[in-house]
């Protein structure tokens, strides 16, 4: 097959707690984790040459080798020389429809895309816990991207424990066009402010992944009570991020004043989301919050949670 053309969906956060430092740098985490119908179209085909080249429309996404799918390439040539070298070069298309320095893992979904499509391209057959073992060393949201839907991540957010489907929730996304949040810099700030509070011994890191898993959101989960998943949304980077971007918190606040089941950030922001019953609520409190704010410079989309992480869409 010389070319493929596959579905990234975006990522929002129900649930992201800080637990504590790890001896590798990074924060221990449990998260529950959601895949949204908002997605790019990555497209792969094989070019012919030794290279690997990027194309994207969005002057935002850079089209060198900071770029997690190009490096997603390079990895994979790394780990499979022989495959590599008889298919030779790439040319990776990204239909950029996922905001980017969002929150809402754009990069890693699209290097997740990357693994998946090279692993049908070059027929090496690995499994998905593969897939997720190769995403994890390009980034934390890489391997929860690459399986998607509903999971509890815990680790760095690379280990992936499958919940069951949420696909009736509607979805509202909201973002300052101008407005982006480096994770790193969130990250590190929380640790500034909140390490006094870090858990970091083994016993103490287990018994919360245990809360999360046998908690109350992932029960609500279990049954699909979207009242109750609503109102347990939960992210500790809020308490950072919103201090210091007071447009993000009055935009969670003015869609807490309607008919929304929840609203939150997602992930290390500046993506709000909230969640809606049906999707026409969700397009009516979309209009009512858009013209409450009128700001040209807040971008909107109403999608729904979905079930599944990278998909094929077409091969030739
Ligand atoms: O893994 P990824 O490259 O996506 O992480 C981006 C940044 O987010 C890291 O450099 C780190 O500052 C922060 N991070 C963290 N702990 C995690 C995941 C991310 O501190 N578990």
């Amino acid at each position: 097959m010389q070319s493929y053309s596959l579905f990234a969906p975006a990522k929002i956060n129900l649930h992201l707690e800080i637990i504590g430092d790890r001896a590798d740098g990074y924060h221990q985490l449990v998260m529950i984790m959601q895949s949204v119908n908002l997605g790019d179209i990555i497209h792969l085909r094989a070019n012919g040459t030794d290279s690997i080249r990027l194309y994207c429309q969005n002057p935002q996404v850079p089209l060198d080798n900071t770029n997690l799918a190009y490096k997603a390439v390079r990895l994979m040539q790394e780990k499979f020389p022989k495959s590599a070298h008889n298919f030779g070069g790439l040319d990776i298309t990204i239909e950029k429809n996922i905001p980017v320095a969002a929150g809402l893992a754009g990069g890693s979904t699209n290097a997740a895309a990357v693994l998946v499509g090279i692993n049908l391209m070059w027929s090496l057959g690995l499994t998905q816990p593969e897939l997720r073992d190769l995403g994890a060393l390009l980034g934390s949201d890489v391997p929860f991207c690459i399986s998607g839907g509903t999971a509890i991540a815990t680790g760095r957010g690379e280990e992936i424990e499958p919940l069951p489907d949420l696909t009736d929730i509607w979805v509202i996304l909201a973002k300052y066009n101008n407005l982006g949040v480096s994770t790193p810099w969130a990250y590190n700030t929380y640790r500034e402010q909140y390490n006094h509070l870090y858990v970091c011994d083994g016993q103490g890191i287990k018994q919360r992944t245990h809360a999360v898993h046998s908690g109350n959101l992932v029960k609500a989960i279990l049954k699909r009570n979207s009242e109750e998943i609503g109102a347990l949304l939960y992210n500790d980077l809020e308490k950072v991020v919103l201090p210091e971007y007071p447009f993000v918190s009055a935009l969670i606040t003015a869609f807490k004043k309607e008919n929304v089941l929840g609203a939150m950030m997602s992930g290390s922001g500046p993506t709000v989301f909230a969640l809606c019953a049906t999707e026409q609520i969700a397009t009516s409190i979309a209009d009512i919050v858009e013209k409450n704010i009128n700001d040209s410079n807040l971008s909107f989309w109403v999608t729904q949670m979905c079930p599944h992480g990278i998909i094929t869409i077409s091969n030739e």
